[in-house]
């Protein structure tokens, strides 16, 4: 199989690329990034003379170098992971969140539907579910109701997908996945910015009263999971992803304190995210009857590899701390 691998430079698609290659020796992967902020070519780094894999620099909104790449390398799938992903971002500017995930989600299905491709993987998140109360879970079936720019961009794209199945027959599958975890998570996220901040001694900025829930997932898992519906999923469908393992934020963030041997004074509440969902939980029970996926990483020994992830890596996150991630901390935390 050609397999198009989009925003493979990022934390989930370069966990993706390294486990496609070694699960699939006889696949080509080829990996189109934009390289924005959160693109890094050093999260792949080992790869750049692999026989099967071919990095592209080009962005999907480009409807011209996405439809060459495809008929270069005979694609015959398709992988979208390409987004912006931060919620905060979105907040503060959303017009990019629009252009690319679901402009260049758009640009995609046009390119995928005129070349024939057969597989189309949208990854997508159960954040276009909204909001929970203290209980239940999102299943398939719950309506959309995305709260946030962020994930209104994703459920659009989550939309255009499904039409394309619909309208055109394009055989597209839909991944919703919660919180994921994991080595090259960018450290504007949760738990890597936790992490390095405590590494650092260095405030750790809880949003609100902490008592947010989130349900994580290691990513490897969440790998395996878009391996099995790319594989073998029913097209037109959604699936799923999520760990059954909700925390709140603030027991996740004293969790990673004790594994760093750090106080919890440490730890300093802020202002609110605006519009901050309060529960996510997922329903994963059809991805594993249909599919046969269970996640196989145990939460506490995930965490544990994580943060020595993060210890061993010091230079993979002081390259990004410093630069343009200073004025972007400044921005965001500055009036918290
Ligand atoms: P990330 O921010 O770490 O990486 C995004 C990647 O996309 C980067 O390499 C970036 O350079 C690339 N990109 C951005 N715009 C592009 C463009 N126009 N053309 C080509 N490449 C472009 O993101 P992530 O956390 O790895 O998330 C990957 C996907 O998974 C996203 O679609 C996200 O919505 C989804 N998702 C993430 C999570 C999570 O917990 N991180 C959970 C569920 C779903
Ligand atoms: O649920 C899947 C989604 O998870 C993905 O679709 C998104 O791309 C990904 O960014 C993530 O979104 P969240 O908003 O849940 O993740 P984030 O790491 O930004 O925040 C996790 C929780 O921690 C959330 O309740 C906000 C809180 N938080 C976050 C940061 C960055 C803090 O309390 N302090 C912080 O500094």
């Amino acid at each position: 199989m050609n397999l198009l691998v989009t925003g493979g430079c990022g934390f989930i698609g370069s966990n993706f690329v390294r486990a496609m290659l070694e699960k699939y020796p006889a696949y080509t992967v080829i990996n189109l990034d934009y390289l924005t902020y959160a693109g890094n070519l050093r999260n792949l780094e080992g790869l750049e003379r692999h026989p099967k894999y071919h990095f592209v620099k080009g962005s999907i909104c480009d409807r011209g170098a996405v439809s060459a790449l495809v008929s270069k390398f005979a694609v015959d799938a398709i992988v979208n992971f390409a987004a912006e992903t931060h919620v905060d971002r979105s907040i503060s500017g959303s017009s990019v969140f629009v252009e690319t995930n679901v402009g260049g989600t758009n640009t995609l299905l046009e390119v995928a539907k005129d070349h024939g491709i057969k597989r189309f993987v949208q990854v997508s998140t159960d954040e276009v579910y909204g909001s929970l109360g203290a209980s239940g879970a999102f299943t398939e079936s719950t309506p959309l109701h995305p709260n946030s720019p962020y994930a209104a961009s994703k459920a659009a794209a989550d939309l255009l997908v499904l039409a394309y199945h619909h309208t055109f027959g394009l055989p597209a599958l839909i991944t919703r996945c919660s919180n994921n975890y994991g080595p090259y998570q960018f450290p504007e996220k949760l738990i890597p910015l936790m992490i390095i901040n405590a590494l650092n001694d260095k405030p750790l900025p809880v949003y609100g009263d902490g008592l947010n829930v989130r349900d994580w997932l290691h990513v490897s898992d969440h790998c395996t999971a878009i391996d099995a519906v790319l594989h073998s999923g029913n097209v037109g469908e959604v699936y799923n992803v999520g760990g059954e393992n909700e925390w709140k934020n603030i027991d996740i963030v004293r969790l990673l304190l004790s594994h760093v041997r750090k106080p919890e004074t440490l730890i300093t509440f802020v202002k609110d995210r605006p519009g901050h969902d309060r529960r996510y939980a997922i329903d994963a029970a059809k991805i594993g009857s249909k599919l046969g996926w269970k996640p196989s990483v145990k939460f506490e020994g995930g965490m544990r590899s994580t943060i020595e992830w993060y210890q061993q890596h010091e230079s993979w996150w002081r390259e990004i701390i410093t630069g343009e991630y200073q004025d972007y901390y400044r921005k965001m935390y500055a009036d918290r």
